[in-house]
């Protein structure tokens, strides 16, 4: 049976990767994104290794278009891999100093929180009631400890690393899995976007390939890498003072702070 799998912000960086990586392994794919041409780039990429491969033209933030949509999709070909990965970061999230203003927390919030609620929101009712399907949620190491850089995107990925987590336990006794994806920085635009070093980077296609397998093996939290992952975690056991100083320390080494 050919595995259906429906991934959001297709059309560049991570989740374009991802859809190479499962049209590599013959699924059938169905790929979400703004931007049509170079969504179709992508979707011209997959079509000899997949066994089908459709475009979606929707914006994560329209919550009646995304809930049409995956229920047109569900009853099509019922979804099994569902990743909600499109996402608002990079030099695009920065705050200045005064914070971000009201419009750009707002859009920042808009697409990585309620985007991530369109998208999968609109398909969990069908899954359980299948009793089938895998949701994956990109979350960020941004996530693990407030970022002075970036204040409204850092929460809006630990919102939806915590609305995975939640979900995971809600949604397993019905049969459904949730996978939580938990990176450092990927060679994206979004992530060159940025104005500072970013040290321990993965190339997006060693991103997916650790998603992928990941997924395979149902894991709660698909985190990456190992070295950000030790560090934010050994952070978040200090005492809160030295957490502040410690944070500033990396804003020194990644050369945000002079
Ligand atoms: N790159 C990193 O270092 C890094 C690290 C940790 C987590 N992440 C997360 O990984 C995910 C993918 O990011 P990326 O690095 O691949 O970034 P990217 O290259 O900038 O791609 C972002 C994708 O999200 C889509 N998108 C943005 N706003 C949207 C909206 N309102 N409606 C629909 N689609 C929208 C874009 O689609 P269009 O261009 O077609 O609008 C694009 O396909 C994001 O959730 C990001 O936060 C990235």
């Amino acid at each position: 049976m050919t595995t259906h799998v429906v991934i959001t912000g297709a059309s560049s960086g991570l989740g374009a990767a991802l859809a190479r990586q499962f049209a590599r392994m013959g699924c059938a794919l169905s790929l979400f994104g703004r931007d049509i041409p170079r969504l179709s780039a992508v979707a011209d990429a997959c079509r000899s290794t997949a066994s089908l491969v459709e475009i979606f033209n929707h914006d994560v933030t329209n919550a009646v278009e995304m809930s049409a949509a995956m229920a047109r999709l569900e009853s099509r070909l019922p979804v099994d891999i569902l990743i909600a990965n499109a996402g608002l970061g990079g030099g695009d999230a920065l705050a200045p100093a005064a914070g971000e203003s009201l419009d750009l927390a707002r859009r920042i919030a808009d697409v990585n929180f309620f985007g991530v609620i369109n998208t999968v929101a609109s398909l969990t009712g069908p899954l359980t009631t299948r009793g089938q399907g895998h949701v994956v949620i990109i979350s960020s190491i941004a996530g693990l400890q407030g970022l002075a850089e970036s204040p409204v995107y850092s929460a809006s990925k630990a919102a939806v690393r915590v609305y995975g987590e939640a979900l995971r336990r809600l949604l397993a006794p019905k049969g459904v899995r949730v996978s939580v994806v938990v990176p450092g920085f990927i060679t994206t635009p979004m992530s060159q976007s940025l104005p500072f070093h970013r040290p321990f980077e993965w190339t997006a296609e060693r991103a997916a390939a650790r998603i992928v397998r990941g997924i395979e093996r149902n894991e709660a939290e698909i985190v990456f890498p190992w070295q950000l992952h030790l560090l934010s975690r050994a952070i978040g056991w200090l005492p809160r003072r030295l957490r502040d100083r410690a944070m500033t320390l990396g804003q020194l080494w990644t050369g945000l702070r002079a």
